[in-house]
């Protein structure tokens, strides 16, 4: 399996998903402010990988502290938690690692400095495992819902890259070829940032599973004639009422598999449902370099001087949702009431 991103002695190590995928290099972090870099520049992308790179740069940094009394540690790690806290805004499970390492700092003030450390190394290792363990609870729900032969679309990348290891989406897809059934992937390219073409592709063809590629505006033709059964993309943020923001371009196809009448999923852990957030309108929405746009390989596509815009994200109303899939179950329509429910369930697991 890759190791998406994993803690070592030397620092905390990430595959470099801008280098994929050519070329399959490591880059190892031995700062909390080189965390915040690799995140800011999507060596280390997708919502849940996020989230247990942000834990364990929190880690790192706690490690490297100078800190010889409480007061002053507790200032470095509220440093430390800003400047991770501020690479990216949308996906939610970034804000929600950060939450669980200050629960986890809050409860051990009493505690000696080396032990503090050693416990928040010890919790951010215990997201990771506990992100693949997850995953794979969602490949068994999620895949119950997939066609036994078929194509299957995907848009941008919700695979191993995203998380530490099995995905999300590609976690469904992934469960369902282990239970036999026939799925050929569809993967959506996903400009700018080719997430699709550069990253689902890759990992699908590690593991041997049939894979197309189309570029974006290829997908409703592909639906029309017939190639795909379902839909199954993973999220950055959910909100309280079902509403998605996933990569941009998403909301895009969820309208276009309505009018096919294709079933639309969305795969992701508890950790990116967001209750807080009422609705989809409350969701911070990445603005990203123009640049990611205008040139492609380093070469300019477009005019000098041409307006462009580059929202990493859309958002999809739950209203095209027809299933979210997560690790404690499948939730439908009404989301308001299904996620709360799962809500429940969660703490009801945490006592
Ligand atoms: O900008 P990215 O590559 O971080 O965006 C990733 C996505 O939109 C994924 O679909 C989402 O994070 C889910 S990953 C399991």
């Amino acid at each position: 399996m890759i190791q998406t991103l994993e803690w070592t002695d030397s620092g905390v190590r990430f595959v470099d998903q801008t280098k994929l995928p050519t070329e399959e290099t490591y880059v190892t972090c031995q700062t909390y402010q080189e965390v915040a870099d690799v995140i800011r520049n999507m060596v280390v992308r997708g919502a849940p990988a996020i989230g247990v790179a942000a834990a364990m740069g929190v880690a790192l940094g706690v490690k490297n502290s100078q800190a010889s009394c409480m007061s002053d540690l507790k200032t470095d790690f509220d440093q430390i938690c800003n400047v991770i806290g501020q690479t990216r805004p949308t996906a939610v499970n970034l804000f929600w690692a950060i939450r669980r390492m200050r629960e986890k700092f809050a409860s051990m003030q009493a505690q000696a400095i080396p032990r503090i450390k050693e416990a928040l190394i010890k919790e951010a290792q215990r997201m990771h495992a506990e992100d693949i363990a997850a995953n794979e609870a969602m490949g068994r729900h999620g895949a119950t819902l997939m066609p036994s032969s078929g194509g299957v679309l995907t848009h941008c990348n919700a695979g191993a890259l995203a998380t530490c290891g099995y995905g999300t989406a590609l976690g469904v897809i992934r469960a369902a070829i282990e239970q036999g059934k026939k799925i050929h992937v569809y993967a959506d390219e996903t400009r700018p940032f080719l997430q699709g073409s550069r990253l689902t592709a890759w990992e699908l063809m590690k593991d041997g599973i049939p894979t197309t590629v189309i570029s974006d505006n290829m997908a409703g033709a592909m639906m029309r004639q017939g190639k795909i059964g379902a839909i199954v993309v993973g999220a950055d943020r959910i909100a309280a009422n079902g509403d998605v923001a996933n990569k941009i371009g998403t909301y895009t196809v969820a309208v276009l598999a309505k009018e096919h009448g294709l079933p639309f999923y969305v795969a992701a852990p508890f950790s990116t449902i967001d209750l807080n957030t009422p609705d989809g309108s409350q969701i911070p929405i990445e603005e990203r370099n123009a640049r990611e746009v205008t040139h492609i390989a380093g070469k300019q596509m477009v005019p000098d001087g041409v307006g462009v815009e580059n929202p990493a994200f859309d958002v999809t109303p739950s209203k095209y949702v027809t299933a979210i899939i997560t690790e404690l179950g499948i939730a439908r329509e009404p989301y308001q009431e299904s996620l709360r429910k799962l809500g429940e369930k969660q703490l009801a697991l945490s006592i």
